[in-house]
């Protein structure tokens, strides 16, 4: 049977989370609080508006919706200036090497994230022709730690969601990989990470063993 492999974005791909962070601590210091690395775990695989919500929580500050949609235009904005900038060099350690071990095995590949930016980040760093599809912020309602983005992701690649396997750096996105059932693999810090299936710092220290036996369920 074909097991399918499925991709978070922001922090797994590319080195992107530390661009959302900067945007999010700004807007947090614009409004008068502070916003540290610790409550930004939180907010990795979250989408904009639940990440707004999220932060005005944690400010304790109440606003009108007209200055909550203003806002979500600033972050965003503050964010597409550095993703301007970004260029090949800033995928992560061996993503490319991973990616192409799929390829050479006709694993099918999607992408599976919150993101509305996600193809034109992937078009900048020239690893949009790996994906068989693309499922992000444009294609769901609801947000990880709901399964949506990934259930959806294994529907395209046509592969039950048992067979499918998530590589996620968020805690709310392996919430998300465990709920649909698939097999959660965490990229970063395994305390953080606890919940996920497997844990890795990054993926040079996944081996093409290891990544075989994905392949062959
Ligand atoms: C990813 C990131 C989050 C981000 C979300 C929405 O899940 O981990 O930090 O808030 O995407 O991204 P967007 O590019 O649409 O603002
Ligand atoms: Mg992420």
């Amino acid at each position: 049977s074909t097991q399918g492999f499925i991709f978070d974005l922001d922090g797994v791909i590319v080195d992107t989370a530390k661009y959302h962070y900067l945007a999010w601590k700004n807007l947090a210091n614009n409004l008068g609080f502070d916003f540290t690395e610790e409550q930004n775990e939180l907010f990795k695989g979250v989408s904009r508006v639940e990440s707004l919500k999220l932060l005005l929580e944690i400010g304790d500050k109440t606003i009108s919706q007209e200055e909550f949609n203003q806002l979500l235009i600033s972050k965003n904005e503050e964010y597409l200036e550095y993703i301007e900038k970004m260029d090949a060099s800033e995928i992560l350690p061996d993503v490319p090497k991973v990616l192409m071990h799929l390829k050479d095995e006709k694993a099918p590949i999607a992408l599976g994230s919150a993101s509305k930016n996600a193809t034109p980040i992937l078009e900048k760093v020239q690893l949009l022709s790996y994906f068989d599809t693309i499922v992000d912020g444009n294609d769901v309602t609801k947000a990880k730690p709901d399964p949506e983005v990934f259930l959806l992701g294994a529907q395209q690649l046509n592969i039950p969601a048992e067979q499918c396997i998530v590589f996620e750096d968020s805690i709310a996105g392996i919430q998300a990989a465990n709920k649909a059932n698939m097999i959660s693999i965490g990229i970063g810090d395994a305390k953080v990470l606890h919940e996920a299936d497997h844990v890795f710092d990054d993926f040079t220290k996944i081996s093409i063993q290891f990544l075989n036996k994905l392949i062959a369920g």
